[in-house]
Order: structure tokens, then C-alpha cells, then sequence
């Protein structure tokens, strides 16, 4: 049997990079989304490229359902997830009493809820095996939650904090859960909105592909949590340092439209 890395999230952006670098290094990979024709191509090219196996699963997480369908999917053919990356996420900008409820809940349900679900089947089986790695993609936000970005911002600060708590918790088991807190990357997850903000213009966004390196290496070797870039390190300490009030009239100009 083989093993596998699970990245969900996989058909753009910093998933999708996370793939093609792991495929290089001639990891078997299990790729989950919701584009299926994006997985097809995915697995194709990178099956003929590195001579690896690649799985691929077309799941809407934003259900809770299909998240739990597709562990057990997984267990029904038998594939091995020694690393599982619950990378699958989406935000949304605007006024909280403006934006659309109906889309919140489904953030909630893949950010948080999904999440938690597949780190705790796969979490399980892991322990039996006494080793596997989880890595969660929580963010920047996580540290300094952005006004407009409310529920986005809350859901990135639950992923942080429940990975922080159940990375101790499986200390000893050979379970090793960590999480990768990028800043600005340049994908598809920026709305026409979100890009308009004076925070795009001020911290440069990163390459998807430097920061799924940095993902790579947390996920198999790494420990705790990883923020990736020096000015986003130094972004997500300025609370310790900066009064509330004066912290979140920074946070507002960030996240308001440039002028
Ligand atoms: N970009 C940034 O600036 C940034 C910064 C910090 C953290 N992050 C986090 O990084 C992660 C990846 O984001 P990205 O920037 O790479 O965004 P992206 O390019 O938009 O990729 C998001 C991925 O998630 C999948 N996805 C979205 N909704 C889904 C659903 N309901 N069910 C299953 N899969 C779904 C998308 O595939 P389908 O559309 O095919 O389903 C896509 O593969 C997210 O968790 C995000 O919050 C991003």
C-alpha cells in the first residue's frame, strides 16, 4: 500500500504549488477541490511528469458532509495519508451587517468546520500508526484580524489557535501538527475588493510558489507554526508592542479602499 500526501485546496494558488513542488520531489499525492476538470489535468501531467501516483477527489468542503465522505472515500481504497494540508479556504471583504450571511456560513463550514473534521479522522488513524503530519493554512490575520475581513479574520484565528492546542495535545504520539501563517500571496483569493485596499499596496504580496516552499518544509520537517517573510513576522508581533486603539485605526487604513 501506498502513502500519500492529502492537500485540499490543491487546483490554485498556494495548494496547487504545494502539489506540483511535492510531485517533484516524487510524493503520491491526493488532491481535493471542487474544479474536478482542474484535478483531471492536475493528475495527467503530473502522473506523466514525476511518475507518481496522484488521486484526485472533487469535493465542495464548504458541506461538512462531503468532508466526512471523503475520509471515508480514502479509507474505502485503501490510500495511506501520512501528511494531510487542510489548505482549502476562502474570505470576503465588506461591511459585516453588508456582506452575504449565506456565504459567512460557508466560509465557517470550510475554514473551520471542514478543518477539524479531517484533522480529527485522519488524526486518529495517525496515532495507530504513530506517526503522520497534519499542516493547517491559517494566516497573517490570525495575529491581527482586519476589520472588513471579520469572519474571514476569525475563522484564520480559530485554525491558528486549534492547531496550537491539539499540536500539544498529540505531543508523544508522533503526530506533529503545525501551521503555515502566510501574509498577502498573490492568487486567486483576492476579489476585485480585497485588491483595491491600501494593504495590497503596502506589503508586497509573495509568490504562491515561495510560500508553498515554505509550506513544504514546515509540513515535513517543521514544528509549530510558521510565518512566512520577515515583514509579516514583524506585522503579526506589532500588537505586543502597540496600544489597541492605535493598532486597529492601523488595521482599518489597511484594509480600507486606496483613495
Ligand atoms: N492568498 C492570500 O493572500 C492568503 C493569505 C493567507 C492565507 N491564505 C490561505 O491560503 C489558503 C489557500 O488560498 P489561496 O490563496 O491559494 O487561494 P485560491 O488560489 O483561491 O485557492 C483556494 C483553493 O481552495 C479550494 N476551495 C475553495 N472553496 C472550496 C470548497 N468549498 N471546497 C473545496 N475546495 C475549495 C479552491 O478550489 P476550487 O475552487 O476548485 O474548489 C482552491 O483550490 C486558504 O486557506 C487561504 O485562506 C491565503
Amino acid at each position: 500500500m501506498k502513502n500519500y500526501i492529502l492537500i485540499t485546496g490543491a487546483s490554485s494558488g498556494i495548494g496547487y504549488e504545494m502539489a506540483l513542488q511535492l510531485a517533484e520531489k516524487g510524493y503520491h499525492l491526493i488532491i481535493v477541490a471542487r474544479r474536478v476538470e482542474k484535478l483531471k489535468r492536475m493528475q495527467r501531467e503530473l502522473t506523466t511528469a514525476y511518475g507518481i501516483d496522484v488521486h484526485y477527489f472533487g469535493k465542495d468542503l464548504s458541506d461538512t458532509k462531503q468532508a466526512i465522505d471523503l475520509y471515508h472515500e480514502i479509507q474505502m481504497q485503501g490510500f495511506i495519508v501520512t501528511h494531510l494540508v487542510n489548505n482549502a479556504g476562502f474570505g470576503a471583504y465588506g461591511q459585516f451587517v453588508d456582506t452575504s450571511l449565506e456565504e459567512e456560513l460557508k466560509m465557517i463550514q470550510l475554514n473551520i468546520s471542514s478543518l477539524v473534521i479531517l484533522t480529527k479522522l485522519f488524526a486518529q488513524d495517525m496515532i495507530k500508526r504513530n506517526e503522520g503530519r497534519i499542516m493547517n493554512v491559517a494566516s497573517l490575520l490570525s495575529f491581527i484580524p482586519f476589520p472588513y475581513y471579520s469572519i474571514y479574520s476569525a475563522s484564520k484565528s480559530f485554525v491558528l489557535s486549534f492547531t496550537e492546542t491539539i499540536a500539544a495535545e498529540l505531543a508523544g504520539t508522533g503526530v506533529i501538527v503545525t501551521a503555515l501563517c502566510p501574509g498577502t500571496v498573490e492568487t486567486p483569493f483576492h476579489t476585485s475588493a480585497m485588491r483595491r485596499t491600501n494593504a495590497m499596496f503596502a506589503n508586497k504580496p509573495m509568490l504562491a510558489a515561495t510560500v508553498a516552499k515554505s509550506g513544504i518544509q514546515l509540513l515535513l520537517h517543521g514544528k509549530g507554526k510558521k510565518i512566512v517573510g520577515f515583514n509579516n513576522w514583524f506585522i503579526s508581533n506589532l500588537p505586543r508592542i502597540t496600544p489597541d486603539k492605535i493598532m486597529m485605526k492601523i488595521k482599518k487604513h489597511l484594509a480600507s479602499e486606496r483613495i
